[in-house]
């Protein structure tokens, strides 16, 4: 996204951030309730009928998928570039005693990527108004999968009435762009799922609105014959 167009909140003189955009979603999160984060709906049908494994949330924000799939027996790496974001999943781990489950890590994803091999690979809504790698950050994210392994990634595709960021010039990349964009070997990696589904969505304040997704869904070449694991 071009981050001359969007409205920036004052700076926080408490924040430790080190950049405009750590600055930026720190504040986000520091002024935001977070506990009890509701999953993302495309993630849980994905991963509902997968076989535990090790998963990777990138951009995690307040944790709703990663505690989601931490009850469900996943061991999840949950990544974002706020403090504060990742501090709170970490707690809120420790809480519903999950805490073996979940290790969160502050990175700026356009500097370090988590270590690990992971079965599963979630980016929801890993759109930011501040200049991201977000193809290198999610080709790395697809050489970072297990053979066998799902890269999901969920876009906006519309603009809900409740976002904070109501800019009309936002342009929410397709699936088929994301695709183009990560430019992967087919060989390597295959589309799964690109579709731009229709929902209906409830807000903070319990408002509904019909908003849509863009779902972009790829697959590991399994080394064998194995296929992703399937109850
Ligand atoms: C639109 S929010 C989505 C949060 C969460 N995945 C969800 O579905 O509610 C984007 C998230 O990406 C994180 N983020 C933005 N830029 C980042 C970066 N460079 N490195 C890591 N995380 C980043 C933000 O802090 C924020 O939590």
């Amino acid at each position: 996204m071009d981050s001359t167009r969007h409205p920036r909140p004052a700076a926080d003189p408490t924040a430790d951030a080190t950049t405009e955009a750590e600055l930026f979603w720190e504040r986000h999160y520091r002024t935001r309730r977070t506990g009890g984060a509701r999953v993302n709906p495309v993630l849980a049908e994905t991963a509902a009928p997968l076989r535990p494994g090790t998963a990777l949330d990138l951009g995690c924000g307040a944790g709703g998928d990663t505690l989601w799939l931490a009850r469900r027996g996943w061991h999840v790496t949950a990544v974002d570039i706020s403090g504060t974001a990742v501090g709170r999943v970490r707690e809120e781990a420790r809480e519903l005693g999950l805490a073996d489950r979940v290790a969160a890590e502050q990175h700026d994803l356009a500097h370090s990527f988590p270590a690990g091999r992971f079965d599963l690979v979630s980016a929801q809504y890993f759109q930011t108004p501040f200049a991201l790698p977000r193809a290198r950050v999610l080709r790395t994210a697809a050489q970072a999968l297990r053979p066998g392994g799902l890269l999901l990634i969920v876009d906006h595709g519309s603009t809900a009435p409740w976002s904070w960021n109501q800019d009309t010039d936002i342009h929410h990349p397709t699936p088929t762009e994301t695709a183009a964009e990560l430019d992967l070997d087919p060989g390597q990696w295959s589309v799964l799922r690109a579709d731009m589904p229709h929902r209906r969505a409830t807000g903070p304040a319990g408002e509904t609105a019909t908003v849509i997704d863009n779902v972009l869904l790829l697959g590991r070449t399994p080394t064998d014959d194995r296929r992703t694991s399937v109850r």
